[in-house]
């Protein structure tokens, strides 16, 4: 299929018109926390689901029996919750999340961002079309293009929510790594250091692109500092939040000294296999992560066929950093402990029957 025959089919906006010129700069962050304040348990959330997968014990789970246009509203609470403490999670069989549902599903969680340079479709312009076909010539390979959407924004994305409509026969699949586990894995003597500073992200990629490709922005290309070392507002857990595509430079320090530390982290999160998991797209699956404590990457495989997502951009909080903030280690190590005491006490009372049971018969 053509560009022309799908851009008129589906009506994509490529390029601005005079009249969404400043689409974006309307753009505005959230109000409220998602997910905040929800169920530990996550009781009703877990009344629907028939089937839990979770691909490592700290990241990325895969939940069946969900479906996402019917969740009520403390579900979707709750979901938002297992998100930012799962990193991503995914779904299969989503049929019935069309574009109108799609877009629903990112509003129940905070305002929807309009991307300033990523063609969207004309009737939903918070839906991005991410089409291979319109990419710039390959400059990006998985070492150097893990990011967390649109970190260059002043409020940059809580969840993205991502489906795709056309997948290659294989490969094309996306990888996350985990921001909590990436700041966990640190040194004390540097996660106290990197805690002290800030990070300019930048859409310098996008003005490359603008300018390769001439087209007309949706609004303002923005740059705009952050934390280097983030407190996750749902979870209360410690990440890290710099990444490969958007982050220009740590401030305050030299820039020798600040492409050494973003290389050393860059190169965490792309080769630490314990940090990462992986997906593979079928028809109708969605994936929904949490782009304040995860980086993801497609993997650019699958040339000469193409792949089409969509995807809707939640706007989240300022991004903050509570020197307070817990970690997930920490959570992690207390629910552990929880299983074995749990197990232990099985295993106890298992024994404790048997020994009855044999004195009995003896
Ligand atoms: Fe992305």
């Amino acid at each position: 299929m053509s560009v022309t025959a799908i851009t008129t089919a589906e009506k994509i906006i490529l390029d601005a018109s005079q009249q969404d010129e400043a689409l974006s700069d309307r753009n505005t962050h959230a109000t409220r926390v998602a997910g905040k304040g929800a169920d530990p348990e996550k009781k009703a959330l877990f009344a629907s689901v028939t089937k839990r997968i979770d691909y490592t014990p700290k990241f990325g789970t895969e939940l069946h029996g969900i479906r996402l246009s019917e969740l009520t509203e403390q579900q979707s609470e709750e979901l938002a919750a297992l998100i930012a403490e799962r990193g991503v999670v995914f779904f299969r069989d989503q049929e019935d999340l069309d574009l109108a549902e799609h877009v629903k599903l990112g509003k129940r969680w905070g305002p929807l961002h309009v991307h300033p340079l990523i063609p969207h479709n004309q009737a939903n312009p918070e839906v991005i079309v991410l089409d291979s076909r319109y990419q710039p010539p390959a400059r990006y390979n998985t070492n150097n293009s893990w990011h967390s959407d649109v970190s260059f924004e002043p409020a940059p994305s809580s969840f993205s929510i991502l489906t795709f409509d056309e997948i290659p026969e294989s490969g094309g699949d996306t990888a996350w790594s985990n921001g909590y586990a990436l700041y966990d894995g640190l040194s004390e003597p540097i996660k106290k250091f990197l805690e002290g500073l800030t990070a300019t992200h930048s859409s310098d990629n996008f003005k490359v692109l603008q300018a390769l490709t001439g087209r007309k922005t949706f609004g303002k290309l923005n740059d705009t500092e952050h934390p280097v070392i983030r407190t996750n507002p749902v979870t209360g857990w410690k990440s890290v939040f710099v990444n490969a595509v958007f982050t220009r430079e740590i401030n305050n320090v030299s820039q020798a000294e600040s492409k050494w530390i973003l290389e050393y982290l860059h190169d965490l999160v792309s080769k630490r296999l314990d940090y990462q998991v992986r997906f593979r797209w079928a028809k109708h699956s969605v994936a929904i992560w949490d782009n304040r404590s995860t980086f993801h990457t497609g993997v650019p495989d699958f040339k000469p066929f193409f792949r089409r997502g969509l995807r809707v951009t939640v706007s989240g909080e300022i991004p903050f950093f509570d020197p307070n903030s817990g970690t997930q280690a920490q959570a992690w190590e207390a629910e552990a402990n929880a299983i074995i005491a749990k197990q232990e006490a099985a295993a106890k009372a298992k024994a404790e029957a048997l020994e009855k049971a044999s004195a009995t018969t003896a």
